[in-house]
């Protein structure tokens, strides 16, 4: 049996304070800072349209009104570049207005990503629904997001995805205990924990940026209290409904994970960002030529 209905829109929460990335973020939004030459929240955009998923539904924060005029037209902007007819530059501009129907959601203060979700409820309904984080990217050959998708029709309740990383490194993350199910690629979560000590940690899966959750989320997170940071966390009300009686959360119960081997971008942190930045600009065709000699030059001669 599929479960319904279909998964049609996407949550986006960004209205972090991207504190991580001071002075940059002083005046631009984190998911503003450019991967190359893309603002980090179109990718992720794009992302959610390649799944599927044209209704995008932005979380934004104070200061975050960048966010929206990238997705909305830019009429003066656009008269210049086609008076000087560059017809390269003019569709750049028009890309990120033509993707998606975008729209916006203010959470008033930054406490926390389960309450950035909780801000969804009325948009979302009564309905499953896609959550991207702005600041992870996964790459756009790994098709994680319909296969995340794929995974609610056929199991319900709600879906994270889960990356294995080394055994050291996982108590900065939140971390999945699970069993297997009939799909190789496919778990039953039955605890999820945030930043465990490492010899506490029940594996070296790491829940990742990608989720999609059942409606049922919304009571949960409302009686969720604050916990690291003193943040609401999503984490904590996914573990309330992986561990939960199927029962007791009726339809809505039962968290499971999609392992995904691809490739993952945190633009979140700065190592990270400029790993990400090096990466794509080696992958693009027309950067790589100049920029791969260049940067071959330049390790060799890195004291
Ligand atoms: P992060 O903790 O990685 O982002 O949250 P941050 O808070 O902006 O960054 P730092 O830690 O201060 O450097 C993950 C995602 O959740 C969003 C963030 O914008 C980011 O995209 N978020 C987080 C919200 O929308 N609201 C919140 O209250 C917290």
């Amino acid at each position: 049996m599929a479960y319904s209905p279909a998964v049609t829109k996407a949550v986006v929460p960004v209205a972090g304070l991207g504190t991580r990335f001071l002075p940059a973020t002083k005046a631009t939004p984190k998911v503003m800072l450019p991967v190359v030459d893309k603002p980090a929240i179109q990718y992720v955009v794009e992302e959610a349209v390649a799944a599927g998923l044209g209704n995008v539904l932005l979380i934004t924060g104070d200061g975050q009104q960048s966010i929206a005029e990238h997705f909305e037209r830019a009429l003066d902007l656009e008269a210049r570049l086609a008076a000087r007819g560059n017809q390269r530059a003019l569709a750049a501009v028009r890309a990120p207005t033509e993707l998606a129907r975008v729209s916006y959601v203010r959470q008033d203060s930054p406490r926390g990503l389960g309450h950035a979700v909780l801000c969804a409820a009325d948009h979302v309904g009564d309905e499953p629904f896609a959550v991207l984080l702005g600041d992870d990217l996964i790459d756009a050959r790994d098709d994680l997001l319909a296969r995340m998708i794929a995974a609610r029709q056929r199991y319900g309740g709600s879906i994270v995805a889960l990356m294995e990383i080394p055994a050291d490194q996982v108590s900065a993350y939140g971390c999945a205990a699970f069993k297997p199910t009939d799909d190789q690629d496919i778990v039953a979560i039955t605890d999820l924990v945030e930043k465990p000590d490492p010899n506490e940690a029940p594996s070296n899966w790491i829940v990742i940026g990608r989720y999609v959750c059942d409606p049922a989320i919304f009571p949960v997170l409302r009686e969720t209290p604050a916990g690291r940071g003193g943040e609401i966390q999503l984490t904590d009300a996914l573990r309330t409904l992986a561990v939960a009686d199927r029962d007791v959360c009726a339809d809505g119960g039962g968290v499971h994970g999609v392992l995904f081997r691809g490739r993952r971008y945190d633009t979140g942190n700065k190592q990270d960002f400029l790993r990400t930045t090096v990466e794509f600009a080696c992958a693009r065709p027309d950067l790589a030529p100049d920029f791969v000699p260049w940067l071959r030059e330049f390790l060799r001669n890195l004291p």
